[in-house]
């Protein structure tokens, strides 16, 4: 995960969070209430000791004030604990709240993005800034505002009570804190720096495996399982060499937070006896002096574990905010309240395009009109056939006149009501781990039962489902695994004739289909799609041979259009047509 640039300022960055403050104020300022209640609450019960050890030491105890201030003691105690638990409840309560809403923010962030933005960020930098970076968050605007409250709260009241038995003691007593936050600043950064190590061998490990599992034919096809074995087994090595790592730190800093408290009670032990044995002060304010001074150590740990904390949330925040600042770079227009008409869909005007920065044009000055009726798209791999569909859907940006949707500038077009004119069926088929009838669904969830079979006869894939156990409702495993190729590329096709739209776009995902089958489809296409438009990309010329015209591409530029008999003229057409007449 790139690190972001600190420059963004951090009133900026809290504005991501505040907001979700105000919301829930009244929840945040019980939750601080009950937290301050209680601190004040227990620093009440060394009081109570004072008043009992004093009457002690003086022999004016008597038995029922024994049982009284007992008896305050436990009072105080339950109300503790239940203020306790409802602070936890509230505060915590409120950063899981806030974490939900930043991960909502992020998620609808995400799902607007375009196809630009996807090549730029990786899966695994967006999985690790939904989880890391959130946890981050959340745990900086609960635990560590809880115990920053708690620290100041804590540590000012109990330095009272302790000025107030003794000045000179409490400057004593002291001494050895600042070796304490400086302690636990160090060994709580060097933790959450290992932790994040800890977390990061973890992914690895868990995408490693996810990898593996998604690929497991390709490894036994190769035979490569033992050799993921060992490179499975090396990561767990790792992963566990660094949480030993983790567990050496954390085994440090409760005994080094103990041992600097104990020196500290050292002192006290040593000047504070002398002050008691000089009648300074008595045995009751000696031991209550004790308790606030372990009351103390917890507040001064807390300090530098909150300041890492403070400073882990925000550099997260910083990666949040660039994500959230990142714009699609496809321009869209306003909704038109009905959408354009005219019996041209597309038209190309010279049409140039370069993927990102690159200088290099994958299509270059390409006119072109596209529908109504059947059009074949046909030219070398690589010379920017699915290029021109994924501009036709918009999924890249183009330069301001250069592509035209029924007559109107694409860019002023509303982006949702152009692809809504649109059917899709990609070079690759895209399935889910559902039913049958869920994957032909997809894009049209209300369709009944008899429209998505009528789908399916369209794409000739019906009689293959009639075939399968539990037919339509038969699961199709992760992936489609448990279909064939060509099953898969009919289902992605039915998929996009159920959607029923004025346009449809097939990248050559009829590839894998037989001859026969093939014939069918086609034949269930040009009958769902009269008077519409099909932009059919195929490298197959029993295909191209039913389209109303041919666009030959070569290198990004149009070399030839026109009928199947007209193209014969083409050195390039007229060897595909022989190669693949002698192979049949
Ligand atoms: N996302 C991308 N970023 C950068 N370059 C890309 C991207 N997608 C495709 N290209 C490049 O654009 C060129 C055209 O690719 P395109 O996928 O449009 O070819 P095609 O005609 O569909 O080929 P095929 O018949 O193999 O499907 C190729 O040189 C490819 O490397
Ligand atoms: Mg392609």
């Amino acid at each position: 995960m790139t690190e972001p640039s600190p420059s963004t300022k951090i009133t900026t960055l809290l504005r991501l969070v505040l907001p979700i403050f105000r919301e829930h104020w009244l929840r945040l300022g019980c939750g601080f209430l009950a937290l301050i209640v209680v601190d004040f609450l227990q620093l009440i019960i060394p009081r109570f000791v004072k008043t009992a050890v004093d009457a002690l030491s003086t022999g004016a105890a008597t038995s029922s004030q024994l049982l009284e201030l007992s008896g305050a003691v436990c009072l105080v105690a339950v109300i503790v604990a239940l203020l306790r638990f409802i602070w936890r409840y509230l505060i915590i309560g409120f950063s899981r709240i806030l974490e939900k809403k930043l991960r909502d923010r992020l998620f609808t962030h995400v799902l607007r993005m375009d196809p630009p933005f996807f090549e730029r960020w990786t899966t695994g930098d967006l999985m690790a800034h939904a989880s890391n970076d959130l946890n981050a968050i959340q745990m900086a605007c609960g635990m560590g505002l809880v115990a920053s409250v708690d620290a100041l709260v804590m540590s000012s009241a109990a330095l009272v009570f302790m000025l107030a038995i003794s000045v000179k003691l409490t400057l004593i007593a002291l001494l050895p804190m600042p070796l304490l936050i400086i302690c636990t600043r160090i060994l709580s950064g060097r933790l959450h720096h290992r932790f994040n190590l800890v977390q990061e061998q973890f992914s690895l490990l868990t995408e490693f495996a996810r990898a593996t599992l998604v690929s497991i034919r390709l490894i036994k096809g190769y035979t490569l399982e033992r050799f993921q074995e060992q490179r499975f087994h090396a990561l767990g090595e790792q992963y566990v060499r660094s949480n030993l790592k983790v567990a050496a730190i954390q085994g440090l800093l409760f005994p080094i937070a103990t041992l600097i408290g104990n020196i500290a009670m050292l002192l006290l032990l040593y000047y504070g006896g002398a002050l008691v044995i000089e009648s300074q002060i008595s045995i009751g304010s000696f031991v209550a002096f004790v308790s606030y001074l372990y009351m103390l150590i917890w507040p001064m740990m807390a300090i530098g574990w909150v300041a890492n904390l403070a400073q882990r949330g925000v550099t997260s925040l910083r990666r949040i905010h660039r994500l959230l600042s990142e714009q699609p770079t496809v321009s869209t227009g306003v909704a038109l309240a009905a959408p354009p008409v005219a019996p041209t869909v597309y038209s190309c005007r010279s049409l140039t395009f370069a993927y990102g920065a690159s200088v290099r044009p994958v299509l270059s000055g390409m006119d072109l009109e596209i529908g109504p009726g059947l059009m074949g798209m046909t030219g070398r791999t690589g010379s920017g056939k699915s290029t021109l569909c994924k501009l036709l859907l918009r999924m890249y940006p183009v330069a301001d006149g250069m592509l035209y949707f029924r007559g109107q500038d694409v860019n002023q077009l509303s982006q949702d009501q152009l692809r809504q004119c649109i059917a899709y069926v990609g070079q690759e088929s895209v399935l889910f781990a559902d039913t049958i009838a869920n994957n032909i669904a997809f894009g049209r969830p209300e369709a009944t039962a008899a429209e998505i079979e009528a789908a399916a006869q369209a794409a000739a894939i019906d009689a293959d489902i009639q075939t399968f156990t539990g037919g339509y409702q038969a699961i199709i495993g992760e992936r489609g695994v448990k279909l064939s190729g060509g099953q898969r590329q009919r289902l992605a096709l039915a998929r996009a004739l159920l959607c029923d739209r004025p346009m449809l776009v097939i990248d050559d995902a009829l590839s894998a289909i037989d001859v026969e089958t093939e014939h069918q489809v086609l034949q269930g296409i040009l009958a769902t799609l009269q008077g519409k438009t099909v932009l059919l990309v195929s490298h197959r010329v029993n295909v191209l041979r039913h389209c109303d015209r041919i666009v030959l591409l070569d290198a990004g530029r149009i070399v030839e259009q026109g009928r199947h008999q007209e193209l014969l003229a083409n050195p390039f057409y007229q060897a595909m047509v022989e190669k693949q007449q002698n192979d049949a």
